[in-house]
């Protein structure tokens, strides 16, 4: 089996209701893509959207590590499942540093999500004094051997490399710099899970229309997750027609 490429969208903290017209606009223009599509907007819209959605696979940006109980505020893979997600964002580097999320955070909340039958997108990534530092692969090396749970697979695991210098900077890694790291991940994920050479690898930070067909032409990036310019079909669907 060969990785699925997929064109994700992270909308973070942004969108509404009326947001929800762009996924029309996606349904429509790429019924026929090539690739999986999926939107992963805030939780309060995970419902509304995957009701709306036709063909377009809806997320959660985050889950809890427990299937109910007393967690106020928190959201659990069970519930994520029951409004219509398929996916979930697991360990984005704003959770890291907002939250505090650990790679053993991030394993228990995978584990969480699979368990639920949810597919995780783990994100690993480095930050711009241990790129300068030389110290990129060991960092992702560390962070996906702590991050990625010993019960992931291709069939429910994609992991996102999202240099987190390049998250909403408009700056991107030379496409060497994106390969070394991708073949690093596919290498480890490969010598850990039987199937790692199937799983799916993502790029994300500062991903656009004009630069999306040069990043995934680069071995090993089996798609992308993208942040700002996912927020509208006018610039997202230029993305998934490039994958
Ligand atoms: O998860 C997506 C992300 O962090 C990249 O954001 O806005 O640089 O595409 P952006």
């Amino acid at each position: 089996m060969a990785p699925r490429k997929l064109a994700a969208g992270n909308w973070k903290m942004n969108g509404d209701l009326a947001a929800l017209e762009q996924i029309d606009i996606l349904a429509r223009d790429h019924a026929a893509a090539n690739c999986d599509v999926l939107i992963c907007p805030p939780a309060l819209l995970v419902h509304p959207m995957a009701e709306r959605a036709t063909g377009i696979a809806v997320g959660g940006q985050d889950c809890h590590h427990a299937a109910s109980g007393a967690h106020t505020g928190d959201i659990s893979a069970e519930q994520l499942r029951d409004a219509g997600a398929s996916h979930v964002i697991i360990g984005h580097s704003e959770r890291r540093t907002d939250h505090g999320e650990t790679d053993e955070m991030v394993a228990a909340k995978a584990v969480a999500a699979h368990q639920a039958g949810l597919t995780t997108i783990i994100c690993v990534g480095e930050t711009e004094a241990q790129r300068d530092a030389g110290e990129t692969l060991d960092v992702i090396a560390s962070q996906l051997a702590g991050s990625v749970p010993d019960c992931a697979s291709a069939k429910n695991t994609v992991v996102a490399y999202e240099p987190i210098w390049a998250i909403g900077t408009g700056r991107t890694p030379t496409t060497d710099q994106i390969a070394e790291v991708h073949a690093l991940m596919r290498r480890l994920m490969a010598e850990r899970f039987g199937d790692g050479a199937d799983l799916s690898l993502l790029y994300g930070g500062s991903v656009k229309p004009g630069n999306a067909a040069e990043i995934f032409a680069i071995a090993d990036v089996d798609g992308a997750l993208v942040g700002g310019a996912s927020l509208k079909a006018s610039d997202f669907g230029p993305i998934v027609s490039a994958l």
